[in-house]
């Protein structure tokens, strides 16, 4: 974990000029697409940080995080940004649990006041130099390079242990997808890599070289809904070597019986295995266990997810604390009732303009709630 400060920067949104990439596999509404191929064709960027990221329901979740309805007017008549007239200027402590590009993040701080903190994490190694290139500037932005799942940890090493409102845009970015050589692309040649923090762990081609045929279909069925798991991933444990995603992607091809149009047959398979290497719906669970006793009375949660995988368990998760109801393991005539942490939990999509402008968006949904004045009880 490192942290980093600075001072504050004036506000720049992500840029529109994102393309559309892979997300979510399990809906439909898949974003590594065979469509997406064709306006990806000859797509070449040498920097990683050049690779630009679309932040998806953005004045929603901002809006969100700081308890508002929405946020004030961005622009001026001349369509400027105009600073301060059109800032809420909060004050606070705020958690952008997913950095990416800091489209969230730089919005977020145009809303807060000069005293205000924004830790911000990511796990990815490019994310993160993005974050203290910012925080080198705006000294109420803290960086830490970890996962969002040691949020209670990683605050209380900054001496926090509480906070005004959390956020978390799930998954992974448009830089991430766009190149290749990260492996999570099955449209683009890179190693079968898929970590998000290129730091520590093992790759999927790693973790492909000794996983059994079994312990292989059950991810690619559990994380991916892939109906024809077994078939793929025996087809995939017959691989000679993992170096190469477009070869990976085309045993997949080759082995799945039952191809959709408009979707690479390889889709739920990369899902599959990306969210199993990243752990990424542990982290989840984590994280929003966390966020109970760490969220102030009245702070906010906001959670954006990409998939059906996450996006239930966060509202299973804000059902279970939100309504106060008895708990469903407990069988005994007079159980106790449950705590009720959050209250008015919200689901919000995006608007019609949003998803013409950014296909990305066409599978993300924002849920966010209130933390309720309730004693976090430690036996949760
Ligand atoms: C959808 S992008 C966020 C984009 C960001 N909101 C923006 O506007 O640029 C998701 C980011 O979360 C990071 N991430 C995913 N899971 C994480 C975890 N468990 N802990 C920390 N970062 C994570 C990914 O590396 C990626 O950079």
């Amino acid at each position: 974990m490192s942290l980093s400060k600075s001072k504050p920067k004036p506000n720049v949104n992500a840029s529109p000029a994102a393309t559309d990439s892979a997300e979510s596999v399990v809906s439909p509404s898949s974003l590594e697409d065979v469509s997406a191929q064709d306006s990806s064709q000859g797509h070449k960027v040498s920097d990683e940080l050049s690779f630009v990221h679309d932040a998806v329901l953005l004045q929603e979740a901002v809006a969100a995080v700081l308890g508002v309805k929405s946020l004030p007017k961005q622009t001026d008549d001349a369509g400027q940004n105009s600073d301060n007239q059109s800032s809420l200027r909060m004050s606070g402590i705020y958690v952008d649990a997913t950095f990416g590009r800091g489209g969230h993040s730089r919005l977020l701080l145009s809303q807060l006041a000069d005293d205000a903190t924004l830790i911000v994490f990511d796990k990815d190694p490019t994310a993160i130099s993005v974050a203290r290139e910012l925080a080198t500037t705006d000294s109420r932005v803290k960086v830490v390079h970890d996962s969002f799942a040691t949020l209670t940890d990683s605050l209380a090493a900054m001496g926090i242990t509480e906070v005004d409102g959390l956020m978390a845009d799930l998954g992974i970015s448009s830089p991430q997808i766009d190149d290749g050589s990260r492996g999570f692309s099955f449209m683009r040649d890179g190693a079968v890599d898929m970590r998000m923090d290129t730091s520590r762990g093992q790759s999927v081609a790693e973790w492909l070289a000794k996983v059994d045929d079994e312990t292989l279909a059950n991810v690619l069925y559990e994380f991916g809904e892939e109906r024809h798991s077994r078939r793929i991933a025996r087809a995939i444990k017959q691989m000679d070597s993992f170096e190469s995603t477009l070869e990976l992607a085309e045993v997949i091809k080759v082995a799945h019986p039952n191809w959709q149009r408009g979707k690479h047959p390889a889709t739920q398979s990369f899902q599959a295995m990306r969210i199993f290497i990243n752990n990424e719906l542990g982290d989840v669970d984590d994280f929003l266990a966390q966020s109970i006793p760490i969220l102030k009375s009245g702070g906010q949660l906001a959670v954006i997810s990409f998939h059906s995988l996450e996006d239930r368990r966060i509202k299973q998760f804000l059902q279970r604390h939100s309504k106060g109801q008895y708990p469903e393991d407990e069988n005994l005539p007079m159980p106790p009732k449950r705590p009720r942490y959050f209250s008015k939990p919200k689901r919000v999509g995006p608007s019609k303009d949003e998803v013409s402008q950014n296909p990305r968006s066409r599978s993300a949904w924002l849920r966010m709630a209130t933390r309720t004045d309730t004693e976090y009880q430690q036996t949760l």
